[in-house]
């Protein structure tokens, strides 16, 4: 399976990233291709709201000249998209949910008549990692994910959350072993 890995922490070796490259090794050692983008990276601009690529069909079609583009490709081109951040004020990180609202691209919603969705049928999978617990702190990313599946027509994989995160070197291998399972998990046959 073709693979895209977002990772939205501004920390490059941080919880979420050391996370998801276990989910990462996982995934490659299982032969799929993973691709992986440092979202901080790359200059990625909150949605204007111009709404001229809604009046275009077959394409993203975003009126913004940034690095979007690019993610915009490698989704099309992945089968499945992992979306990982660490949990910030209940929620994705500034750079994924910019990403997040871009995408808006890949829905065609405003003519209600005929609606494209760009990114139907991918598989989508959400990793994050908190300081807190899991319960009562990370529902609303997990709702956010959810609806943002729901909304885009996309398939939900699975989500890995991981709470009472403290630094990198404290993920022990409890933590590896769930990240390498859910690897196995999102990548079964449905
Ligand atoms: C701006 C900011 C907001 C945060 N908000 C929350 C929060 O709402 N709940 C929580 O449990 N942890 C919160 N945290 C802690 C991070 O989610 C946690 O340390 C995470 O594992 C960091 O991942 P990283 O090392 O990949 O960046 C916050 C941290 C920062 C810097």
């Amino acid at each position: 399976m073709r693979i895209l890995s977002i990772q939205g922490s501004p920390r490059h070796a941080g919880n979420t990233a050391s996370v998801l490259a276990w989910v990462e090794d996982e995934l490659n050692q299982a032969g799929h291709t993973v691709e992986h983008v440092e979202l901080c990276e790359l200059e990625l601009r909150p949605c204007l709201e111009d709404l001229s690529c809604q009046e275009v069909y077959d394409r993203p079609g975003c009126a913004i000249n940034d690095d979007g583009h690019a993610i915009y490709d490698q989704m099309l081109a992945a089968e499945m998209i992992i979306l990982a951040s660490p949990l910030f004020c209940w929620s994705f990180t500034a750079q994924m949910k910019t990403l997040i609202d871009r995408l808006i691209c890949m829905c065609k919603v405003f003519d209600l008549e005929a609606p494209v969705f760009l990114l139907q049928n991918k598989r989508f999978a959400l990793v994050s990692t908190a300081a807190g617990p899991e319960e009562g702190n990370m529902d609303l990313i997990a709702e956010t994910f959810d609806r943002f599946v729901e909304y885009t027509h996309a398939v939900p994989a699975g989500k890995l959350l991981i709470g009472h995160c403290t630094a990198p070197r404290a993920l022990g291998p409890d933590i590896q072993k769930r990240a390498r399972t859910f690897a196995q998990e999102i990548t079964s046959p449905a």
